[in-house]
This record gives structure tokens, C-alpha cells and sequence, in this order.
């Protein structure tokens, strides 16, 4: 199995890049991914909502099919089914490993399932599919959830090998009380973290495919100390207002695939955080958010290293960012051989910057806090960065900002094929790039021309 996710994956890309590549650019406006649907299920990644509880399903044979609701998980949206998740699970998770097939734990279409904080842990004896079919809710009232000093989460899996979460069912967090307390809403209030909907920690060789997560509280899907992981065909939804509500969140991770997503969130649509290495996402659909982001690095003087991140082929509307990357003053490390492409923009804020004055206030009364923003004599080091063949509308005049430390000012940063002017047009509105203390490389064929406003600054293209 483990070549035959390989295998799938290898198909996937090679689809994905045939899609992309060859397409005329309005056609490449909306990612493709529903194709992944004529691929998946020959490799026992997707199934269908109805597909008989045998040993075969599209010609996959699983060892055993744990339906939750045989724990007695009622499967009316009141009735708490924590309990009967974590019997099924741990009932999949020790069942033995003869045939070489991943036992199932299926949540059936149809039903919806209320789960409290849930924790789905590992090492299993045998690899286990989870099969979400159903709906999961979270409680609307979470007080109390997470320990203190820990990160709430709602649904997380830990520590298991070659866990493949499919279907075409939904987990909806009802996220809308932790909004409305959130000190970002009412500043009344002190600012906390609220849970994040499905985490996967520590999970190797993982396969996330075809399910829908709605109105997570915080952050929708998390991956975080993870090796090789495919991410595919993902809807995610939450309103544009949600405050730090991310679509996916990557830290610590080597080898993320995301082929497909559609994502509208709060916050960043995607964000890739520190420790992350040798991501690719395809495919993905962006708004309302504020984009795809690497970052924030380097908060609190923090070591932060990301490198290897490709976006290749991503609709991005109606947000504020579009591809960004934001450090903050001080820390250390680095972020490097990124490559932005094949990005349309509509109607974007600001479609391509580099942030490294990137601050949030601490709590939004204090007013002050970014004020100052210090030029410190360290930085998370920013280099060999590619912008290439973006293009659409603006809806700040500054299009590019290519804003770096005068510490370590940004190196290498390639600038191909980019075309963005505002919505309104017209010569006096339209759209202009600005710089500080950035050294481009290669600057071909883009519009606004690289650092074309006043106000750059020690900037070399
Ligand atoms: C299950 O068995 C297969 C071969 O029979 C093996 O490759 C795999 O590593 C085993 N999985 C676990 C979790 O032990
Ligand atoms: C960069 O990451 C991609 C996966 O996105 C991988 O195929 C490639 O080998 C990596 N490149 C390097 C130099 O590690």
C-alpha cells in the first residue's frame, strides 16, 4: 500500500502538472481538482457514500469495517459520541495486522455525530482508515477545553503510521461563540487561543482526502511533526470575519502535498510555519482569507527555518493577501527557495508581499504595541524567492511589497511574468511596487515595474 499511495501521489502530480501547464491562462483560473476523483478511487483513497460495508469496496479490500455507531454513537447531532469514537478507534487501532489491510472506522452518511475534545492516538497494530462519511459537530459551548498552557484542539490524531482520514462527510466546529469572544471581536475580553478542528501530529505517511471541515473555532487543519502527507480534494469554509481563523496550518513538517482545496477562512487560507520543508500545493482556491502565507516567523526573537515551499496554481479573491511572506523583527533562521506560481488574483488587497515589520498586537487595545517596530540587528533571513507568472487585480495600488530587514535584507528575490494592476485602472490609480532593502535577482516581463514607487529604499534590480 505504501507504494500504491506513492504511486497514486506520483499520478496525482503529474495530472495536476498536465492540467495547469498546458492550460490557456482564464482556463487555469479555477483549479482542477475534481479530476482527483477519476484517480483516487482505483487506489482506495476515496470511496462512495453508499459502498457496501464488505471486504471490498472499489475493488480494496479492507480487513474490517468498524462502524461507530456499533458503540453505540447515536448519530442525532445531541447525544455525545465521544466515547463510542474512542472504543471504535481503539478497537481498529489494536485489531491485527494478517491481511495487510488498514482496518476502518466509518462514520456513516446520514448521520451526525456530537464530539467532545477527542484524541485518536497511535502506534496501531494494523493501519486504519477513517472513513467520514457522516457529520461530526463540536459542542457550541467549549469553555474548559484544553489544559492549561496547552493548545485546545477539537479532534486530534497522534503518533499514527499510515492513517488515511477519506470521505465525503464534514466536520462542522461550530465556531461562532469563540468568535464572538475572541478579543479580536470584543476587546473587552482577554485574548486566548480557541481550539483547532482536526489536528494530526506525528502521523507519518498520512492521507487526508475529499472531507469538508466548516467553522473551525481557530484553526480548521492542522499538521504539525509529520513526514510525507497528502492532502487532497479539501473544502474548508468559515466566514470572511472569523478572527485567526486559518484554513491549513503546516509546522514541522517534511514533505505536505495539498492537491486540491477550496478554502475560505477568517485568516490565512494556508500558513506555513516554522520547521516546515519541501511543501507543494496545488490546486487551491482562496477566499474570503488573507491568503497563502509563510509565516509569521520569528516572533519573540524565535529560530524559525522554512524551506522548499511550492505554490503552483492557486485562485486567490476577494482577501487581503495574496502570496505573502511575514517575519517579525529579531529571531534568527531563514526562509528559503520559495516559489509563488501560477497565481491569479482577484481583486486582492495586496497581492504579493514580503513583511518583515510583520506585527500583531498583542491584545487590540493596545494600541501601541506595533508602533515602534525597531529595526533589530537580527532576522529570519529571507532568500531566493520566485514570484512567477501571477497575475489580476490589486485592490491597494501597491501590488508588490517587497518589505525586508535592513538587517538581512531579502537576496535573490525573482520576479517573472507578473502582471497586476488595480481594479479601478487608469493612470492615476494605477498600480505601483515599493522596497526596502531588497536585492532582486531576475526581473523579467513584470508589471507594476520592481520598486517603481518613491518609496523604496535600498533596493538593487
Ligand atoms: C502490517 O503488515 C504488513 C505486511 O504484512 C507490513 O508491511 C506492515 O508494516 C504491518 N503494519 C504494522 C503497523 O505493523
Ligand atoms: C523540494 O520539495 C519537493 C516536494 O515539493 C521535492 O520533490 C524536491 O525534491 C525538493 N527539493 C529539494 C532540493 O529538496
Amino acid at each position: 500500500m505504501a507504494s500504491r499511495t506513492l504511486l497514486a501521489t506520483a499520478c496525482l502530480v503529474v495530472l495536476l502538472l498536465l492540467t495547469l501547464g498546458g492550460a490557456p491562462v482564464e482556463a487555469r483560473r479555477r483549479p482542477r481538482w475534481p479530476h482527483y476523483r477519476e484517480v483516487a478511487p482505483g487506489h482506495g483513497l476515496s470511496t462512495t457514500a453508499n459502498a457496501p460495508e464488505s471486504s471490498s469496496v472499489d475493488g480494496y479490500a479492507y480487513a474490517t469495517t468498524i462502524d461507530v455507531g456499533g458503540f453505540g454513537a447515536a448519530g442525532d447531532g445531541k447525544t455525545d459520541g465521544t466515547a463510542a469514537f474512542q472504543k471504535a478507534w481503539a478497537e481498529a487501532c489494536s485489531s491485527a495486522n494478517s491481511s495487510a489491510q488498514p482496518a476502518v472506522v466509518l462514520v456513516p452518511a446520514g448521520r451526525s455525530y456530537l464530539l467532545k475534545e477527542t484524541s485518536l492516538s497511535g502506534p496501531c497494530k494494523s493501519r486504519v482508515t477513517f472513513r467520514l462519511e457522516g457529520t461530526l459537530v463540536a459542542p457550541e459551548d467549549k469553555s474548559g477545553w484544553g489544559k492549561p498552557g496547552s493548545l485546545p484542539r477539537w479532534i486530534i490524531f497522534r503518533g499514527v503510521d499510515g492513517l488515511i482520514v477519506t470521505g465525503e462527510g464534514a466536520m462542522d466546529g461550530r465556531g461562532a461563540s469563540s468568535w464572538k469572544n475572541s478579543c479580536r471581536t470584543n476587546h473587552a475580553m482577554p485574548c486566548t487561543v480557541a481550539p483547532s478542528a482536526l489536528t494530526f501530529a506525528s502521523c507519518d505517511h498520512l492521507v487526508v482526502d475529499g472531507i469538508t471541515l466548516l467553522n473551525a473555532p481557530q484553526i480548521h487543519l492542522w499538521v504539525e511533526l509529520c513526514r510525507d502527507v497528502t492532502l487532497s480534494r479539501l473544502t474548508i469554509a468559515s466566514p470572511g470575519d472569523s478572527p485567526e481563523n486559518d484554513g491549513i496550518h503546516v509546522a514541522r513538517s517534511d514533505g505536505v502535498r495539498i492537491l486540491g482545496a477550496r478554502i475560505g477562512a477568517g485568516d490565512d487560507c494556508l500558513s506555513v510555519a516554522t520547521g516546515t520543508a519541501n511543501l507543494y500545493a496545488a490546486g487551491i482556491e482562496c477566499g474570503p482569507g488573507h491568503g497563502i502565507s509563510i509565516g509569521s516567523l520569528g516572533r519573540w526573537n524565535s529560530r524559525a527555518e522554512v524551506s522548499n515551499v511550492t505554490v503552483d496554481g492557486a485562485t486567490v479573491s476577494g482577501t487581503m493577501f495574496g502570496a505573502r511572506i511575514k517575519t517579525w523583527q529579531g529571531g534568527s533562521g531563514f526562509v528559503r527557495g520559495v516559489r509563488f506560481l501560477n497565481m491569479a488574483m482577484d481583486r486582492v488587497r495586496y497581492p504579493i508581499l514580503i513583511d518583515q515589520n510583520y506585527c500583531t498586537r498583542p491584545h487590540p487595545s493596545d494600541t501601541t504595541a506595533c508602533d515602534h517596530q525597531e529595526s533589530r540587528s537580527s532576522a529570519v533571513e529571507v532568500s531566493n524567492v520566485v514570484f512567477g507568472n501571477i497575475w489580476g487585480t490589486a485592490v491597494a495600488r501597491d501590488a508588490i511589497r517587497l518589505h525586508c530587514s535592513e538587517a538581512f535584507p531579502c537576496r535573490d528575490v525573482v520576479l517573472r511574468d507578473v502582471q497586476l494592476r488595480t481594479r479601478k485602472g487608469g493612470e492615476k490609480n494605477a498600480a505601483t511596487s515599493s522596497c526596502e532593502n531588497a536585492l532582486l535577482g531576475e526581473s523579467t516581463n513584470v508589471s507594476p515595474p520592481p520598486c517603481s514607487s518613491g518609496r523604496s529604499v535600498h533596493c538593487s534590480v
